[in-house]
């Protein structure tokens, strides 16, 4: 396994996360367990600030709460000065209540209901991404209604899908998200939008994919994006002066995996972002960015205790852990691969290759097919790296299994930041009708 920012083997030859042993923190909180390294977050988010900096830009990087969203990484972002994109009311909700201040935050999503919009003015957040039509005359009637006038960014497709080391120019984008460039339907937007005395057209948001790692694709977005803001100069008559280039920087799961670093995402984006607009003759817009999986998906460590396994001689040996894809549903969902360890024995040599199988009643649950490790036994701490985005975020209870706890590690403290599922938890909401507890036991 890799080990990234404070991760290190300590002298007891286990896996130590921010100053703390992986083995004691599992005998304290149990396992699965969700371990964040703070110092790697702060560190990542401090980076992307560093590179804008030496731009020059008026910038603002805005985290993908979707990514990993809790109350501590809330207050985390907004300590280290970024900004918040949110896509749900729930989102908004864990942002505010962490007292995230609302002129940060913006708001994304191709479906916002009424109640997310009325929640989003109430609290007066910084900016709207307005995805479509329905959407721009729901807000514009909800804010009118309210004396307010919301401050949006249209999200605009532009023909550009980006996965990893391709990027396909797609001409007219196939997407559920945004209005599309080819056909015209953003310049209706642009030209829209200032017909509404509620909204005010503050610039246009792209987003290309996840998990890129080169800057090809992001570069001929912002092309395509900078002729648009050249054309509402000059055809709409409305100088736009944000610009929202998106996220999906990649990160490292496995070796296969060769991302820049934040560094390089910024600069290309900035140079290509100062190139496009000057040969246009256009002021330069303040650039957002809206990075998730690379500020906290290389931070996350999810430990987990051994249990059953199971040899097929000649095939395979299985070993099943106490969580799988209710914790980490990316295998079963992408075929996302994963690299792990034993924590407990991080030194001793590897011996076996194994599969990591979850606990779900689901022959796709399974987490990491072939990975090399030392001869596994029951009650071994298996840790398995990069899980900080898009795990808990996405975890599920299906087989009613509890959600695990998530701490914060750092300087030799493990602080939890969500408490473990209990099985009470898992029936809290639920009822048994009334004429149900009526009726006599079936026998
Ligand atoms: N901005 C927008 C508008 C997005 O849709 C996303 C991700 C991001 C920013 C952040 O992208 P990131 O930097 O995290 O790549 N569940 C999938 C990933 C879905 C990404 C959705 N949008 C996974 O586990 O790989």
């Amino acid at each position: 396994m890799y080990l990234q920012g404070t991760s290190r083997i300590n002298e007891k030859g286990r896996l130590e996360i921010g100053g703390c042993d992986t083995v004691e923190l599992a005998k304290q909180f149990g396992t699965p367990l969700y371990v964040y390294d703070e110092a790697l977050i702060r560190e990542t988010c401090r980076a992307y600030k560093r590179a804008f900096d030496e731009t020059g830009l008026r910038y603002q990087v805005a985290y993908a709460s979707k990514a990993f969203c809790t109350m501590a990484i809330c207050k985390l972002i907004e300590e280290e000065g970024l900004s918040l994109d949110v896509v749900s009311a729930g989102e908004l909700h864990t942002a505010i209540k962490a007292g995230f201040p609302a002129e940060r935050i913006h708001f994304h999503g191709n479906n916002k209901t009424p109640d997310e919009i009325e929640y989003a003015l109430e609290v007066g957040i910084g900016e709207f991404i307005v995805d479509n039509f329905y959407e721009l005359e729901l807000l514009s009637a909800m804010a009118a209604a309210k004396g307010k006038t919301a401050s949006i960014l249209l999200r605009v497709t532009p023909g550009v899908e980006a996965h990893t080391h391709e990027y396909i120019s797609t001409g007219q984008e196939d997407s559920k998200f945004g209005f599309d460039m080819g056909s015209g339907q953003a310049q209706t937007a642009i030209r829209k939008t200032l017909n509404l005395p509620a909204i005010r057209l503050a610039g246009l948001h792209s987003h290309i994919g996840s998990q890129i790692f080169e800057t090809e694709g992001f570069a001929v977005a912002i092309a395509r994006l900078a002729d648009l803001y050249e054309w509402a100069a000059k055809e709409a008559g409305v100088m736009l002066t944000k610009l929202n280039v998106g996220g999906g920087f990649g990160i490292r799961y496995t070796d296969k995996d060769a991302p820049l670093s934040p560094a390089d995402y910024v600069r290309a984006i900035a140079d290509t972002i100062l190139a496009e607009f000057a040969i246009r003759g256009l002021e330069v817009p303040e650039v957002i960015i809206e990075p998730g999986r690379s500020i906290v998906g290389p931070a996350g460590t999810t430990l987990y205790t051994v249990g059953s396994t199971k040899t097929i001689p000649g095939i395979r040996k299985y070993v099943a852990v106490n969580g799988g894809m209710t914790d980490n549903p990316r295998p079963a969902l992408y075929q996302a691969e994963y690299e792990a360890m034993l924590a407990n024995r991080a030194c001793e040599p590897a011996t076996e290759t194994v599969s990591v199988a979850g606990k779900c009643c689901e022959s796709g649950d399974m987490l990491i097919w072939d990975v090399r490790l030392p001869q596994v036994e029951p009650g071994d701490i298996l840790a398995v790296s990069c899980t900080g985005a898009y795990n808990y975020s996405m975890a599920s209870n299906y087989n009613r299994i509890a959600r695990p706890a998530v701490v914060f590690v750092k300087d030799g403290q493990a602080d939890l930041v969500v408490k473990r599922e209990t099985l009470d938890d898992l029936i809290r909401h639920d009822r048994i009708p009334e004429r149900m507890q009526a009726a006599a036991p079936i026998r």
